[in-house]
């Protein structure tokens, strides 16, 4: 017993030694340098006590900051900063958590950016050109360029191998510090100290030693003559000296050049910025650490006179221990998960580049499915397509669906003209455009348009003929029918017409209210209170409580608000108007009875309101409507544009080229609903991935969306707003 003592004694001594000393993690002699003076400082300015107890630092030299993740792992180092993209793998394959994030003056987020010095390059030609990168994985120089490479179709991935593979037969010649172990051809231009041993070997390292790393590095392979294009990210640019930057351009995402100042125009994305990471059970003592070197050292610091933290220009280096350009660190809370901390249109980018390794699920399309009926159709289309494996993933309503499209647990959906401004707010993207007019063009089978004009639909008020005081304007206190929420003819064009007289319209800016003030009850999918008491829930594998906002719920969409009109077989829950789209109402009408729902009814039964207060005949929709409706467009994450248009492409032509199969993708009767997945009016997809969703919708519609999005609370913009790097 006598003999342990020492021994316990010991172990608890050593484990306050290192519960109070911070090792840092450095990648070259000028980092070492700068920690070693951030140490020293630290003593001078602390009261002995308080070094001791929280902010005793050691400086660690590794060869690179993937040696030390693996040092701080094995508990051989404790802090280290890196960029996002290592940040992700830090986090996902070393088991490390993320304590910390720089922030910047304009904010957490870096822009990439292509710098050139010769005025004919431009982004659509990069192939066989030679590339400097401030490091593999990283944010700016790696996997922003890339996404928005695949994006555009100008570099194609194979799937076969990883991407870097491909990248490396893009470019004739690269500086990729990191990238050794995964193509040794994206080192060639790469001018580090070769060795055999791997602690003195600099080639291509993640390490000052190796003078193209970094940001910095890379714009010296541009500034040599070594590299035609660097990227990097938009902090980098402040160090190019004034009389220098005439000689330097960015290459922007449509194809022109501009001057660096541009930046915030002429990009290839945004992303999360540098973070600093430790070991799970280290995140206290580095927490603390961090906030009282910041207290002193930082950019208000009141010992910055000493030492500054986000200075490195005495060290003959840039970017050491943090990067130059950060205004402050923001200390993350314990619970955060790595999609919170880098933001989900990342993660997604970085799981499409297979930032993992590369996965089976590259090559199947995931397709939102927001009900029984659309899940139906979607099998059968699955069914009927032999080559690219479709899945198809159930959702709850269009909303939902971009949420999950975001959180990668779904590719794609169609998306009427309310819910792609939300997508678009969202950062998603248009791949093609629903074509409602007759100039698909059919080439070896293949249907698609290549006009440039996309025709709309329009919404309409519909009545029965025989509820004769019904108009608009004299519509208070009756009951409504909406195909849903948010949807452009049933949510978006009808409050903006004066729908009742006795009423001033005070608040003309957010439907629901209008839509709450005016009617008595109404179903409206999707929302709540009276607007949901006429509608009447699903029954059998589409059971449902009501106001659902999908087609479960049976007054969902343009049938729904038809059935919603016509009232429920026993003659309870019906509207005394339906607000729908024109565009299949008299082939919803006749399937009023195939569907079983209600015998009987023709199209003379019903009437248009006119927005004057007049009435007339369906077939008058052209004078008789409540506005134009911009096509349904079918959109996706960025880094997915080129696939989920080859998909679509592809099945498209199969389905063409197969007259035996009962497969049709623009029908929907025979599953009881109309406008599934697509809009039943669609004749082939255009192709708009070359077109952003603002000039899609056309700048009115836009400019209408955003004004009532302005004064309507929704989930799920507040829910995109929230993501680390929002788009303005
Ligand atoms: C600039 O780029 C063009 C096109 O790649 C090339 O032909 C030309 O030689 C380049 N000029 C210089 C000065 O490198
Ligand atoms: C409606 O507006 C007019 C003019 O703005 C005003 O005189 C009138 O009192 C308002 N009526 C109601 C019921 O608010
Ligand atoms: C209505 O449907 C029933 C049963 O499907 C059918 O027998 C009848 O002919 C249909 N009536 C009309 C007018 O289409
Ligand atoms: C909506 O709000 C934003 C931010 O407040 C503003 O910049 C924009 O001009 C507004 N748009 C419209 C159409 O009111």
């Amino acid at each position: 017993m006598r003999g342990l003592y020492p021994i316990l004694l010991f172990v608890i001594f050593v484990r306050c030694l290192e519960a109070k000393k911070i090792r840092w993690c450095t990648v070259s002699s000028p980092e070492h340098r700068k920690c070693a003076e951030l140490a020293k400082a630290l003593v001078a300015v602390l009261p002995p006590a308080a070094v001791a107890a929280f902010a005793r630092l050691s400086c660690i030299r590794a060869s690179s900051t993937t040696d030390c993740m693996n040092r701080i792992k094995a508990n051989r180092a404790d802090i280290v900063t890196l960029d996002a993209g290592e940040v992700y793998s830090a986090v996902k394959q070393f088991d490390l958590v993320a304590i910390a994030k720089e922030i910047y003056s304009d904010g957490g987020c870096v822009l990439s950016v292509a710098v050139v010095t010769n005025s004919s390059l431009d982004i659509r030609s990069l192939r066989g050109l030679r590339s400097c990168h401030s490091g593999v994985r990283w944010t700016a120089g790696w996997s922003l360029p890339l996404g928005f490479l695949l994006s555009r179709n100008y570099l194609s991935w194979s799937k076969e191998h990883p991407l870097s593979h491909d990248v490396s037969a893009f470019y004739s010649a690269s500086c990729v510090p990191g990238a050794a172990a995964l193509a040794p051809s994206l080192c060639t231009l790469c001018q580090g100290q070769k060795s055999y041993i791997q602690q003195n070997n600099y080639h291509c390292e993640t390490s000052h030693s190796e003078p193209f790393y970094n940001n910095q590095g890379a714009l010296r392979c541009l500034r040599s003559g070594t590299g035609d294009v660097a990227f990097v990210d938009h902090l980098a640019l402040e160090s190019i000296e004034g009389s220098e930057r005439g000689n330097f351009r960015l290459l922007c995402a449509d194809g022109t050049q501009a001057p660096l100042s541009k930046y915030r125009s002429c990009n290839l994305g945004r992303g999360p910025g540098g973070g600093m990471v430790t070991r799970h059970n280290f995140r206290k003592v580095a927490r603390k650490f961090l906030m009282t070197a910041q207290l002193l050292f930082g950019r208000q610091g009141r010992e910055r006179r000493r030492f500054q933290l986000f200075d490195s220009s005495v060290f003959g280096e840039s970017d050491l221990l943090f990067k130059d350009g950060t205004a402050k660190l923001a200390v993350l809370p314990d619970d955060m998960d790595v999609s919170q901390v880098l933001g989900l249109d990342y993660v997604a980018l970085l799981k499409g580049l297979g930032h993992e390794g590369s996965s089976l699920e590259d090559s199947v399309v995931r397709w939102c499915c927001i009900s029984h009926a659309e899940q139906k159709k979607c099998e059968q289309w699955a069914l009927s397509i032999k080559s690219d494996p479709l899945v198809c993933v159930k959702g709850v309503s269009m909303r939902d669906c971009i949420e999950k499209i975001k959180r990668d647990e779904v590719d794609a959906l169609s998306l009427d003209a309310s819910h792609s401004y939300i997508a678009g707010k969202c950062g998603l993207v248009p791949v093609v455009t629903e074509y409602y007019g007759k100039n698909c063009v059919h080439a070896e089978g293949l249907a698609h348009s290549e006009t440039d004009v996309l025709p709309s639909v329009v919404g309409v008020a519909v009545a029965k003929h025989s509820s004769r005081s019904v108009f608009i304007g004299n519509l208070e206190g009756r009951r409504s029918c909406h195909g849903h929420m948010y949807s452009p003819a049933g949510w978006l064009l009808p409050y903006r017409h004066r729908l009742s007289l006795d009423r001033n319209s005070s608040s003309p800016c957010d439907p629901n209210k209008v839509y709450n003030e005016v009617f008595w009850k109404g179903c409206l999918p999707g929302s709540q209170g009276d607007l949901c008491k006429v509608c009447l829930g699903g029954t059998g594998e589409a059971a449902t409580k009501r106001c659902t906002d999908n087609h479960n719920e049976r007054y969902y969409g343009n049938m729904g608000a038809l059935r919603c009109l016509v009232g429920d077989p026993t003659g309870k829950s019906y509207g005394d108007v339906a607000f729908l789209e024109h565009h299949n109402l008299n082939e919803n009408i006749l399937s009023l009875n195939s569907t079983g729902w209600a015998t009987g009814w023709a199209s003379s039964d019903f009437e248009l309101l006119c927005g004057d207060g007049r009435r007339a005949a369906l077939s008058e929709w052209k004078s008789c409507n409540l506005g134009a409706v911009p096509p349904n467009t079918i959109m996706t994450r960025p880094v997915l544009t080129a696939r989920v248009y080859d998909f679509l492409m592809k099945s498209q032509e199969a389905l063409a080229n197969n007259a035996n199969t009962e497969f049709k993708l623009f029908e929907s009767h025979q599953y009881g609903e109309s406008d599934l997945l697509f809009k039943d009016a669609t004749q082939c997809f255009a192709q708009t991935s070359h077109m952003d969703y603002r000039s899609i919708l056309g700048e009115e519609f836009y400019t209408h969306l955003e004004t009532v999005f302005n004064c309507t609370r929704s989930d799920i913009l507040e829910f995109c707003n929230q993501d680390v790097c929002s788009i303005f």
